[in-house]
Protein backbone atom coordinates (compact mmCIF):
# COMPACT_ATOMS: atom_id res chain seq x y z
CA UNK A 1 0.00 0.00 0.00
CA UNK A 2 1.58 3.66 -0.61
CA UNK A 3 1.91 6.44 2.09
CA UNK A 4 -1.22 7.93 1.19
CA UNK A 5 -3.37 4.64 1.61
CA UNK A 6 -2.01 3.71 4.61
CA UNK A 7 -2.80 6.98 6.04
CA UNK A 8 -6.34 7.19 5.40
CA UNK A 9 -6.91 3.54 6.68
CA UNK A 10 -5.78 4.92 9.42
CA UNK A 11 -7.57 7.56 10.26
CA UNK A 12 -10.52 5.38 8.96
CA UNK A 13 -9.37 3.18 12.07
CA UNK A 14 -9.25 5.95 14.56
CA UNK A 15 -12.54 7.36 13.69
CA UNK A 16 -14.31 4.19 13.95
CA UNK A 17 -13.21 3.23 16.89
CA UNK A 18 -13.65 6.58 19.12
CA UNK A 19 -16.72 6.16 20.23
CA UNK A 20 -15.79 2.28 22.12
CA UNK A 21 -12.56 3.61 23.01
CA UNK A 22 -13.83 7.06 24.58
CA UNK A 23 -16.13 4.82 27.04
CA UNK A 24 -13.29 2.88 28.12
CA UNK A 25 -13.03 3.48 32.09
CA UNK A 26 -9.55 1.57 31.34
CA UNK A 27 -8.83 5.21 29.01
CA UNK A 28 -5.84 7.08 30.82
CA UNK A 29 -6.39 10.99 31.87
CA UNK A 30 -2.62 12.47 31.60
CA UNK A 31 -0.32 9.74 30.05
CA UNK A 32 0.02 9.48 26.02
CA UNK A 33 -1.67 6.74 24.28
CA UNK A 34 -2.47 4.74 20.75
CA UNK A 35 -5.66 6.40 19.49
CA UNK A 36 -6.79 3.04 18.36
CA UNK A 37 -4.50 -0.27 18.38
CA UNK A 38 -1.09 -1.02 19.73
CA UNK A 39 1.49 1.74 21.08
CA UNK A 40 4.78 0.30 22.48
CA UNK A 41 8.62 2.00 22.06
CA UNK A 42 8.50 5.90 22.46
CA UNK A 43 10.35 7.19 19.92
CA UNK A 44 12.23 10.05 17.93
CA UNK A 45 12.16 12.71 21.18
CA UNK A 46 13.04 16.44 20.31
CA UNK A 47 12.32 19.35 21.17
CA UNK A 48 12.19 21.32 17.82
CA UNK A 49 11.04 24.60 17.18
CA UNK A 50 9.63 25.08 20.24
CA UNK A 51 7.71 21.98 20.66
CA UNK A 52 8.34 18.92 22.27
CA UNK A 53 7.94 15.75 20.01
CA UNK A 54 6.84 12.58 21.34
CA UNK A 55 6.60 9.98 18.37
CA UNK A 56 6.01 6.01 18.57
CA UNK A 57 5.92 2.63 17.71
CA UNK A 58 1.96 1.92 16.57
CA UNK A 59 0.15 -0.52 15.12
CA UNK A 60 -3.05 1.33 14.34
CA UNK A 61 -5.17 -1.87 12.77
CA UNK A 62 -4.21 -4.52 16.03
CA UNK A 63 -3.88 -4.48 19.42
CA UNK A 64 -0.91 -6.80 18.63
CA UNK A 65 2.14 -6.31 17.10
CA UNK A 66 2.45 -5.92 13.14
CA UNK A 67 3.82 -3.20 10.31
CA UNK A 68 4.83 -0.55 12.64
CA UNK A 69 4.18 3.56 11.96
CA UNK A 70 5.28 5.69 13.80
CA UNK A 71 2.49 7.63 15.59
CA UNK A 72 3.25 11.33 16.48
CA UNK A 73 2.46 13.79 19.40
CA UNK A 74 3.06 17.45 19.91
CA UNK A 75 3.60 19.57 22.99
CA UNK A 76 4.29 23.15 24.20
CA UNK A 77 4.85 21.84 27.72
CA UNK A 78 4.67 18.18 28.14
CA UNK A 79 1.21 18.46 29.32
CA UNK A 80 -1.28 18.79 26.80
CA UNK A 81 -0.56 17.34 23.58
CA UNK A 82 -1.66 17.30 19.85
CA UNK A 83 -2.25 14.53 17.64
CA UNK A 84 -0.54 14.82 14.40
CA UNK A 85 -0.47 12.85 11.60
CA UNK A 86 1.25 9.68 11.76
CA UNK A 87 5.61 10.29 10.78
CA UNK A 88 6.35 7.52 8.90
CA UNK A 89 4.54 4.98 7.48
CA UNK A 90 5.66 1.39 6.27
CA UNK A 91 5.46 2.19 2.58
CA UNK A 92 8.23 1.47 1.11
CA UNK A 93 10.03 -2.03 0.72
CA UNK A 94 13.02 -1.37 3.08
CA UNK A 95 10.33 -0.98 5.56
CA UNK A 96 7.76 -2.92 4.09
CA UNK A 97 7.16 -4.76 7.85
CA UNK A 98 7.44 -1.64 10.00
CA UNK A 99 9.21 1.61 10.44
CA UNK A 100 10.97 0.15 13.99
CA UNK A 101 11.81 2.17 16.91
CA UNK A 102 14.90 4.86 16.11
CA UNK A 103 15.80 8.75 17.06
CA UNK A 104 15.40 12.50 16.13
CA UNK A 105 18.26 15.18 15.71
CA UNK A 106 18.20 19.03 14.63
CA UNK A 107 20.35 19.72 11.64
CA UNK A 108 20.19 22.94 9.75
CA UNK A 109 16.83 23.87 10.99
CA UNK A 110 15.86 20.44 9.60
CA UNK A 111 14.34 17.70 12.00
CA UNK A 112 16.60 14.07 11.18
CA UNK A 113 14.78 10.74 11.80
CA UNK A 114 16.69 7.53 12.47
CA UNK A 115 14.67 4.34 12.32
CA UNK A 116 15.01 0.84 11.53
CA UNK A 117 13.41 -0.46 7.67
CA UNK A 118 12.08 -4.29 8.84
CA UNK A 119 11.67 -6.77 6.30
CA UNK A 120 10.47 -10.05 6.33
CA UNK A 121 11.65 -11.11 3.11
CA UNK A 122 9.79 -13.93 0.96
CA UNK A 123 11.41 -17.15 2.84
CA UNK A 124 10.19 -15.12 5.83
CA UNK A 125 13.60 -14.06 7.29
CA UNK A 126 14.24 -10.66 8.86
CA UNK A 127 16.09 -7.52 6.68
CA UNK A 128 17.11 -4.85 7.80
CA UNK A 129 17.89 -1.58 7.27
CA UNK A 130 19.08 1.66 9.33
CA UNK A 131 17.00 4.64 7.37
CA UNK A 132 16.71 8.21 7.17
CA UNK A 133 13.80 10.79 7.01
CA UNK A 134 14.07 14.90 7.14
CA UNK A 135 11.44 17.19 7.79
CA UNK A 136 11.47 20.92 7.31
CA UNK A 137 8.22 21.42 9.59
CA UNK A 138 8.62 18.65 12.36
CA UNK A 139 5.20 17.11 11.02
CA UNK A 140 5.79 15.62 7.41
CA UNK A 141 8.76 13.52 6.15
CA UNK A 142 10.37 12.86 2.97
CA UNK A 143 12.00 9.67 3.46
CA UNK A 144 15.61 9.57 2.33
CA UNK A 145 16.01 5.69 2.64
CA UNK A 146 18.68 3.19 3.79
CA UNK A 147 21.69 4.64 5.03
CA UNK A 148 23.19 1.81 6.99
CA UNK A 149 23.11 -1.69 5.63
CA UNK A 150 23.80 -4.80 8.19
CA UNK A 151 27.43 -5.60 8.55
CA UNK A 152 29.30 -8.89 8.93
CA UNK A 153 29.29 -10.45 12.20
CA UNK A 154 25.99 -9.49 13.30
CA UNK A 155 22.38 -11.14 12.69
CA UNK A 156 19.57 -9.22 11.45
CA UNK A 157 18.50 -8.45 14.73
CA UNK A 158 20.36 -5.04 14.87
CA UNK A 159 18.09 -1.52 14.78
CA UNK A 160 16.67 1.25 17.02
CA UNK A 161 19.62 3.26 15.67
CA UNK A 162 19.97 6.94 18.14
CA UNK A 163 21.86 9.25 17.19
CA UNK A 164 23.45 12.49 18.53
CA UNK A 165 26.37 15.01 18.25
CA UNK A 166 29.25 15.29 20.35
CA UNK A 167 32.79 17.42 19.35
CA UNK A 168 30.96 18.68 16.12
CA UNK A 169 31.04 14.59 15.08
CA UNK A 170 27.37 12.49 14.98
CA UNK A 171 27.29 9.35 16.64
CA UNK A 172 24.50 6.39 16.05
CA UNK A 173 24.42 3.40 19.00
CA UNK A 174 22.32 0.52 17.60
CA UNK A 175 20.92 -2.27 19.17
CA UNK A 176 22.53 -5.60 18.03
CA UNK A 177 22.94 -9.91 18.16
CA UNK A 178 26.19 -11.52 17.14
CA UNK A 179 26.14 -14.22 14.80
CA UNK A 180 27.20 -15.91 18.50
CA UNK A 181 23.75 -15.06 20.05
CA UNK A 182 24.95 -12.23 22.17
CA UNK A 183 23.36 -8.82 22.56
CA UNK A 184 25.92 -5.64 21.74
CA UNK A 185 25.49 -2.61 20.94
CA UNK A 186 27.43 -1.21 17.85
CA UNK A 187 28.57 2.28 17.39
CA UNK A 188 28.88 4.31 13.75
CA UNK A 189 30.31 7.65 13.16
CA UNK A 190 29.11 10.30 10.59
CA UNK A 191 30.64 13.65 9.54
CA UNK A 192 27.30 14.54 7.23
CA UNK A 193 24.40 12.27 8.58
CA UNK A 194 24.24 10.51 5.65
CA UNK A 195 27.56 8.75 5.45
CA UNK A 196 28.45 6.18 8.41
CA UNK A 197 31.58 4.41 9.35
CA UNK A 198 30.96 1.25 11.54
CA UNK A 199 33.11 1.58 14.61
CA UNK A 200 32.65 -1.79 16.17
CA UNK A 201 31.02 -2.63 19.37
CA UNK A 202 30.88 -0.88 22.21
CA UNK A 203 29.02 -2.75 25.23
CA UNK A 204 27.28 -6.44 25.47
CA UNK A 205 28.12 -9.90 24.58
CA UNK A 206 31.34 -10.40 26.71
CA UNK A 207 33.18 -6.86 26.35
CA UNK A 208 34.18 -5.44 29.74
CA UNK A 209 33.75 -8.77 31.46
CA UNK A 210 30.04 -8.43 31.36
CA UNK A 211 29.83 -12.56 30.52
CA UNK A 212 26.53 -14.12 28.97
CA UNK A 213 24.10 -11.30 29.02
CA UNK A 214 21.40 -11.73 27.17
CA UNK A 215 20.82 -12.87 23.04
CA UNK A 216 19.91 -9.17 21.91
CA UNK A 217 20.06 -6.02 23.37
CA UNK A 218 17.29 -3.28 22.02
CA UNK A 219 16.78 0.30 22.24
CA UNK A 220 20.20 1.66 23.26
CA UNK A 221 21.06 5.26 24.86
CA UNK A 222 24.14 6.90 25.05
CA UNK A 223 24.37 10.25 27.03
CA UNK A 224 26.81 12.32 28.95
CA UNK A 225 25.08 13.33 32.83
CA UNK A 226 27.77 15.21 34.48
CA UNK A 227 31.23 13.86 33.72
CA UNK A 228 30.08 10.60 33.24
CA UNK A 229 28.89 8.71 30.22
CA UNK A 230 25.40 6.79 30.70
CA UNK A 231 24.18 3.72 28.49
CA UNK A 232 20.69 2.67 28.45
CA UNK A 233 19.58 -0.43 27.03
CA UNK A 234 17.29 -3.50 27.20
CA UNK A 235 18.85 -6.47 27.28
CA UNK A 236 16.55 -9.57 26.27
CA UNK A 237 17.59 -13.22 27.98
CA UNK A 238 18.42 -12.33 31.43
CA UNK A 239 17.35 -14.65 33.94
CA UNK A 240 15.40 -13.81 37.19
CA UNK A 241 18.59 -13.24 39.50
CA UNK A 242 16.46 -13.21 42.93
CA UNK A 243 14.80 -9.65 42.88
CA UNK A 244 16.56 -8.65 39.86
CA UNK A 245 15.15 -9.43 36.25
CA UNK A 246 11.60 -10.75 37.00
CA UNK A 247 10.19 -9.43 33.92
CA UNK A 248 10.41 -11.03 30.87
CA UNK A 249 12.68 -7.99 29.54
CA UNK A 250 15.09 -5.83 31.14
CA UNK A 251 15.52 -2.36 30.81
CA UNK A 252 18.68 -0.65 32.79
CA UNK A 253 21.51 0.87 32.99
CA UNK A 254 25.67 1.43 32.99
CA UNK A 255 27.62 4.38 34.45
CA UNK A 256 30.97 4.60 32.99
CA UNK A 257 33.56 6.86 30.84
CA UNK A 258 33.43 6.10 26.88
CA UNK A 259 36.34 7.10 24.93
CA UNK A 260 35.41 8.62 21.15
CA UNK A 261 38.38 7.90 19.82
CA UNK A 262 38.99 4.62 21.16
CA UNK A 263 35.35 3.30 21.31
CA UNK A 264 36.48 2.11 24.85
CA UNK A 265 33.92 2.04 26.81
CA UNK A 266 34.73 1.21 30.43
CA UNK A 267 31.46 0.69 33.15
CA UNK A 268 29.93 -0.20 36.22
CA UNK A 269 27.02 -3.07 36.93
CA UNK A 270 24.13 -3.41 34.74
CA UNK A 271 21.11 -1.61 37.02
CA UNK A 272 17.47 -1.69 36.45
CA UNK A 273 15.63 1.59 36.08
CA UNK A 274 12.20 0.88 37.38
CA UNK A 275 11.44 -2.26 39.97
CA UNK A 276 7.66 -2.78 38.75
CA UNK A 277 5.75 -4.84 36.14
CA UNK A 278 6.15 -2.36 33.37
CA UNK A 279 8.75 -0.30 31.68
CA UNK A 280 10.54 -0.98 28.44
CA UNK A 281 12.50 0.40 25.65
CA UNK A 282 13.14 4.22 27.37
CA UNK A 283 14.58 6.94 25.31
CA UNK A 284 16.00 9.91 26.47
CA UNK A 285 16.59 13.94 25.15
CA UNK A 286 17.99 16.74 26.36
CA UNK A 287 15.61 19.73 26.46
CA UNK A 288 15.96 23.18 25.41
CA UNK A 289 16.37 23.85 29.72
CA UNK A 290 19.05 21.01 29.21
CA UNK A 291 17.39 18.33 31.30
CA UNK A 292 17.95 14.89 30.43
CA UNK A 293 14.41 13.63 30.31
CA UNK A 294 13.44 10.19 29.36
CA UNK A 295 9.98 7.92 28.34
CA UNK A 296 9.60 4.72 28.23
CA UNK A 297 7.01 2.15 27.36
CA UNK A 298 4.49 1.61 30.44
CA UNK A 299 4.06 -2.30 28.63
CA UNK A 300 6.18 -5.33 27.63
CA UNK A 301 5.93 -7.78 25.21
CA UNK A 302 5.11 -10.30 27.66
CA UNK A 303 2.49 -13.27 28.12
CA UNK A 304 0.42 -10.36 29.94
CA UNK A 305 0.00 -8.53 26.56
CA UNK A 306 -3.23 -10.80 25.61
CA UNK A 307 -5.26 -10.58 28.71
CA UNK A 308 -5.29 -6.51 28.90
CA UNK A 309 -8.88 -5.68 29.32
CA UNK A 310 -8.60 -2.69 26.73
CA UNK A 311 -7.98 -5.18 23.89
CA UNK A 312 -11.55 -5.30 23.93
CA UNK A 313 -11.90 -1.60 23.12
CA UNK A 314 -9.86 -1.66 20.60
CA UNK A 315 -6.56 -0.26 22.07
CA UNK A 316 -3.45 -1.34 24.32
CA UNK A 317 -0.57 0.18 25.68
CA UNK A 318 0.36 3.86 26.80
CA UNK A 319 4.16 5.85 27.97
CA UNK A 320 5.31 6.90 30.95
CA UNK A 321 5.54 9.68 32.76
CA UNK A 322 8.38 12.26 31.22
CA UNK A 323 10.88 11.59 34.19
CA UNK A 324 13.68 13.90 34.63
CA UNK A 325 17.16 11.78 35.21
CA UNK A 326 19.81 13.53 37.73
CA UNK A 327 22.64 11.37 38.49
CA UNK A 328 22.93 10.94 42.21
CA UNK A 329 26.74 8.83 43.16
CA UNK A 330 26.26 5.95 41.40
CA UNK A 331 22.95 5.90 40.84
CA UNK A 332 20.70 7.15 38.04
CA UNK A 333 17.09 9.20 40.19
CA UNK A 334 14.04 9.64 37.86
CA UNK A 335 11.57 12.40 38.96
CA UNK A 336 8.59 13.03 37.94
CA UNK A 337 8.94 16.65 35.51
CA UNK A 338 8.28 19.62 37.50
CA UNK A 339 5.64 20.41 34.45
CA UNK A 340 3.18 17.65 36.10
CA UNK A 341 2.31 20.14 39.15
CA UNK A 342 -0.03 22.11 36.32
CA UNK A 343 -2.10 19.29 36.64
CA UNK A 344 -2.74 19.22 40.27
CA UNK A 345 -6.41 20.50 40.47
CA UNK A 346 -7.43 20.39 44.07
CA UNK A 347 -5.69 19.94 46.85
CA UNK A 348 -7.88 17.04 49.39
CA UNK A 349 -5.59 16.43 51.83
CA UNK A 350 -2.29 18.29 53.33
CA UNK A 351 -1.80 16.43 56.66
CA UNK A 352 0.33 14.70 59.55
CA UNK A 353 -1.15 11.13 60.67
CA UNK A 354 -0.15 8.19 62.91
CA UNK A 355 -1.07 4.91 62.34
CA UNK A 356 -0.52 2.58 65.24
CA UNK A 357 -1.35 -0.98 64.48
CA UNK A 358 -4.17 -0.37 62.14
CA UNK A 359 -5.80 0.48 58.91
CA UNK A 360 -6.82 3.74 58.06
CA UNK A 361 -8.72 5.83 55.18
CA UNK A 362 -9.58 9.11 54.55
CA UNK A 363 -12.40 9.76 51.65
CA UNK A 364 -10.39 13.04 50.24
CA UNK A 365 -7.73 10.58 49.64
CA UNK A 366 -9.92 8.07 47.83
CA UNK A 367 -10.13 8.16 44.09
CA UNK A 368 -8.71 7.32 40.43
CA UNK A 369 -6.75 9.84 39.06
CA UNK A 370 -4.66 11.40 41.63
CA UNK A 371 -0.61 12.56 42.91
CA UNK A 372 0.05 11.58 46.66
CA UNK A 373 3.15 12.68 48.28
CA UNK A 374 3.87 10.95 51.48
CA UNK A 375 7.37 11.37 54.28
CA UNK A 376 7.62 8.43 56.50
CA UNK A 377 8.37 10.40 60.27
CA UNK A 378 9.14 8.98 63.06
CA UNK A 379 8.30 4.73 63.51
CA UNK A 380 8.52 2.06 65.33
CA UNK A 381 7.13 -0.56 62.73
CA UNK A 382 7.97 -4.07 60.98
CA UNK A 383 5.17 -3.06 58.13
CA UNK A 384 4.02 -0.50 56.58
CA UNK A 385 1.32 -0.75 53.62
CA UNK A 386 -1.06 1.51 51.40
CA UNK A 387 -3.81 -0.57 49.47
CA UNK A 388 -4.89 1.24 46.17
CA UNK A 389 -8.47 0.52 45.16
CA UNK A 390 -8.03 -2.94 45.94
CA UNK A 391 -6.46 -3.98 43.23
CA UNK A 392 -2.97 -2.96 44.06
CA UNK A 393 -0.38 -3.02 47.26
CA UNK A 394 2.65 -1.32 47.83
CA UNK A 395 3.71 -2.57 51.51
CA UNK A 396 7.50 -1.78 52.51
CA UNK A 397 9.34 -4.63 55.33
CA UNK A 398 11.71 -2.81 57.62
CA UNK A 399 12.47 -5.95 59.02
CA UNK A 400 14.08 -7.35 55.42
CA UNK A 401 14.54 -3.62 54.11
CA UNK A 402 12.12 -4.07 51.34
CA UNK A 403 9.64 -2.22 49.15
CA UNK A 404 7.06 -4.75 47.74
CA UNK A 405 4.61 -3.98 44.97
CA UNK A 406 2.02 -5.97 44.30
CA UNK A 407 -1.05 -6.49 42.00
CA UNK A 408 -3.89 -8.86 40.03
CA UNK A 409 -2.60 -10.30 37.52
CA UNK A 410 -4.62 -9.29 34.14
CA UNK A 411 -4.81 -13.46 33.58
CA UNK A 412 -7.08 -14.55 36.51
CA UNK A 413 -6.80 -11.96 39.14
CA UNK A 414 -4.09 -14.06 41.18
CA UNK A 415 -1.77 -11.70 43.33
CA UNK A 416 1.94 -11.30 41.52
CA UNK A 417 4.54 -9.23 42.54
CA UNK A 418 8.10 -7.61 42.45
CA UNK A 419 10.09 -6.59 45.28
CA UNK A 420 13.14 -4.43 45.70
CA UNK A 421 16.01 -3.34 48.25
CA UNK A 422 15.59 0.13 49.72
CA UNK A 423 17.86 0.94 52.79
CA UNK A 424 15.48 3.01 53.86
CA UNK A 425 11.71 4.62 53.23
CA UNK A 426 11.85 8.34 53.36
CA UNK A 427 8.87 9.17 51.13
CA UNK A 428 7.10 7.81 48.53
CA UNK A 429 5.29 10.05 45.23
CA UNK A 430 2.78 8.06 43.53
CA UNK A 431 1.06 9.67 40.67
CA UNK A 432 -2.23 7.36 40.13
CA UNK A 433 -4.52 7.27 36.39
CA UNK A 434 -7.33 4.81 35.60
CA UNK A 435 -5.15 2.36 35.13
CA UNK A 436 -1.69 2.88 36.04
CA UNK A 437 0.20 3.72 39.21
CA UNK A 438 4.15 5.33 38.78
CA UNK A 439 5.84 5.25 42.72
CA UNK A 440 8.93 7.47 42.91
CA UNK A 441 10.83 6.15 46.15
CA UNK A 442 13.15 8.82 48.06
CA UNK A 443 13.15 11.31 45.20
CA UNK A 444 13.56 8.69 42.47
CA UNK A 445 16.16 6.51 44.01
CA UNK A 446 14.17 3.59 42.39
CA UNK A 447 10.59 3.60 40.97
CA UNK A 448 8.14 1.10 40.23
CA UNK A 449 5.39 1.26 37.31
CA UNK A 450 2.75 -1.10 36.78
CA UNK A 451 -0.64 -0.75 34.93
CA UNK A 452 -3.81 -2.69 36.69
CA UNK A 453 -7.31 -2.76 35.72
CA UNK A 454 -9.91 -2.07 38.91
CA UNK A 455 -13.45 -1.02 38.74
CA UNK A 456 -13.92 2.22 38.54
CA UNK A 457 -16.20 2.23 41.65
CA UNK A 458 -13.10 0.78 43.63
CA UNK A 459 -11.66 4.03 45.24
CA UNK A 460 -10.62 3.53 48.19
CA UNK A 461 -7.24 4.13 49.54
CA UNK A 462 -6.16 2.72 52.58
CA UNK A 463 -2.87 2.72 55.12
CA UNK A 464 -2.35 0.40 57.09
CA UNK A 465 0.62 -0.45 59.63
CA UNK A 466 2.13 -2.95 61.94
CA UNK A 467 3.71 -0.72 65.00
CA UNK A 468 3.41 3.29 64.88
CA UNK A 469 4.38 5.24 62.07
CA UNK A 470 4.22 9.11 61.80
CA UNK A 471 3.01 10.20 57.77
CA UNK A 472 3.22 13.25 56.74
CA UNK A 473 0.48 12.71 53.55
CA UNK A 474 -0.59 15.32 50.85
CA UNK A 475 -3.27 14.49 48.03
CA UNK A 476 -4.20 16.42 44.79
CA UNK A 477 -7.05 15.09 42.55
CA UNK A 478 -5.53 15.27 38.94
CA UNK A 479 -6.73 16.91 35.64
CA UNK A 480 -5.77 17.74 32.66
C1 LIG B 1 11.39 -2.90 21.45
C2 LIG B 1 11.30 -3.23 19.95
C3 LIG B 1 12.43 -2.60 19.16
C4 LIG B 1 11.83 -2.52 17.79
C5 LIG B 1 10.39 -2.19 18.08
C6 LIG B 1 9.40 -2.75 17.12
O1 LIG B 1 10.17 -3.00 22.09
O2 LIG B 1 11.26 -4.63 19.77
O3 LIG B 1 13.64 -3.31 19.23
O4 LIG B 1 12.45 -1.54 17.00
O5 LIG B 1 10.12 -2.68 19.38
O6 LIG B 1 8.13 -2.25 17.37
Amino acid sequence: MNQQELHQLASKKVEENKPLIEKDSNRLQFHLMPPVGLLNDPNGLIHFNGLYHVFYQWNPFETSHGAKFWGHYTSKDLISWQEQPPALVPSEWYEKNGCYSGSAVEHNGKMYLFYTGNVKNKNNERETYQCLAVSHDGITFEKKGPVIFLPEDYTPHFRDPKVWQQDGIWYMVLGAQTEKEEGQVVLYASMDLENWEFKGPLAGGNLNGLGDFGYMWECPDLFKLGTQDILLASPQGLEPEGHLYQNLFQSGYFIGKWKPETNRYVHGDFIELDRGFDFYAPQTFEDNHGRRLLYAWMGLTDENEAFQPTIANGWIHALTLPRELVLKGDKLYQKPVAELTQLRKTHDFHQQVSLDNEAKSWTAINGTVSEIYIEVGQHEVTCFEINIRENVKLSFNYVKSMITLERKSFKDGSPESRSCQLPILKELHIFLDTSSIEIFLNGGQEVMTARFFAEPTEQTITFASRGKVDLWIEKWSLQL
